[in-house]
């Protein structure tokens, strides 16, 4: 069962004052023909250098922020197409779980009344019922219940994303979008919130998409990865798939970051190129492939032509123009481009074969 698709969402953020350094008019592409499917109990992972569109992913998907174009469906509907009241019940099956969960708790409640809140805000149960869940939550998320009357200022970290998370969950949802969850949380107590994070999709098969900067956290709980560049996935695909096989110069830089201490498992992997230069803003997005100015292997049609998407496996993509790749020897050199040949050339020599 597809829990959440979507289909080519975009969102462009109109130039506001306060953004200082962009030209008036200016807009700022934050998120790119997006698509992406999760099924029930599925796991993906969000990632990306900073500025590159994930949180603005995150907030599309739970709607917090409008689409500027595409399709979204939850459950199979599209959310974009309906009335706000059946929007808003439909939307009830995917929650948010934020960065910092001090400053998206109320200080002013107890976590009673924190986890109550939603069951309130939907009319779902009695003044009995909705106490009985909440406790029942508790226990879910593994907080005692005598940190009930207790205001979220007064616990630990760990405690307070444990809130976060027993509010999100309040109206059972389908699937969980999770913003760096364990980004404020000390090493410790991050692996039991992860820990926490698996038994809700084993026990309750709750999908989750979790964007995080922490690519040994990824590799560990998600069961695919899309890689974020600018606005757009320039990647996907299974967790090995990308860990092991990456194949976008972007994410095999990127994965570059990551240690590997096995000599082993070293001299298996590609060989990884260095990352240059900063991560351009998304308000002035490159032409072509928007990765081609940091890209150690950019080609002359890389700055004008934008690659799309393409299968180089089952369940792996990517939009990047060495790919497919011409691994035939016969290719011939291009005259004017030195380091390979054209997509056009490569099409007609493929082709012809
Ligand atoms: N409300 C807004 N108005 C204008 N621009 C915005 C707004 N929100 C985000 N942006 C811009 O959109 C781009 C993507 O931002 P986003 O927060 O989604 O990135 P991110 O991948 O979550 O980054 P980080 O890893 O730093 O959290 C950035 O260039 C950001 O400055
Ligand atoms: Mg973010």
């Amino acid at each position: 069962m597809t829990v959440l698709r979507l289909d080519r969402v975009s969102k462009v953020f109109g130039i506001v004052q306060r953004w200082l350094g962009r030209r008036p008019g200016a807009e700022v592409r934050a998120v790119s023909e997006v698509s992406l499917a999760l099924d029930k109990g599925e796991r993906l992972g969000l990632v990306g250098e900073s500025g590159s569109g994930k949180t603005t992913t995150a907030r599309l998907i739970v709607g917090l922020t409008r689409a500027s174009a595409g399709r979204i469906e939850i459950g199979g509907r599209d959310v974009t197409a309906l009335a706000p009241a059946d929007e808003r019940h439909i939307r009830r099956t995917v929650q948010m779980v934020f960065q910092d969960p001090l400053s998206s708790l109320n200080p002013k409640k107890s976590v009673e009344q924190i986890v109550m809140l939603p069951l309130i805000a939907q009319k779902i149960g009695s003044a009995r019922e909705r106490l009985d869940r909440v406790k029942e939550l508790l226990d879910q998320v593994g907080l005692p219940q005598r940190y009930r009357h207790t205001r979220p200022d007064r616990l630990s970290g760990g405690q307070r994303q444990r809130v976060g998370i027993a509010r999100a969950l309040a109206i059972n949802p389908d699937l969980l979008v999770l913003d760096e969850p364990t980004a404020s949380l000390d090493v410790s107590v991050q692996a039991r919130v992860l820990g926490l994070l698996g038994e809700l999709q084993k026990k309750l098969g709750i999908a989750q998409i979790m964007v995080s900067h922490n690519l040994g956290v990824i590799r560990h709980v998600a069961d695919r990865v899309a890689v974020m560049y600018l606005g757009r996935i320039v990647e996907e695909g299974s967790t090995a798939q990308i860990f092991g096989s990456p194949a976008h110069p972007y994410t095999q830089a990127l994965f570059s970051a990551i240690p590997v201490i096995d000599p082993a498992e070293r001299a298996q992997l590609p060989e990884r190129p260095e990352l240059k230069g900063e991560v351009t803003s998304a308000a002035y997005i490159p032409s072509g492939c928007a990765f081609h100015p940091r890209c150690p292997r950019a080609r002359p049609d890389c700055s004008s032509v934008r690659p799309e998407p393409t299968a180089i496996a089952a369940g792996h993509t990517v939009s990047c123009h060495l790919y497919p790749l011409p691994t035939l020897p016969l290719l011939r050199r291009g005259r004017s481009e030195p380091d390979g040949v054209s997509r056009a050339e490569h099409d007609q020599t493929v082709g012809k074969k």
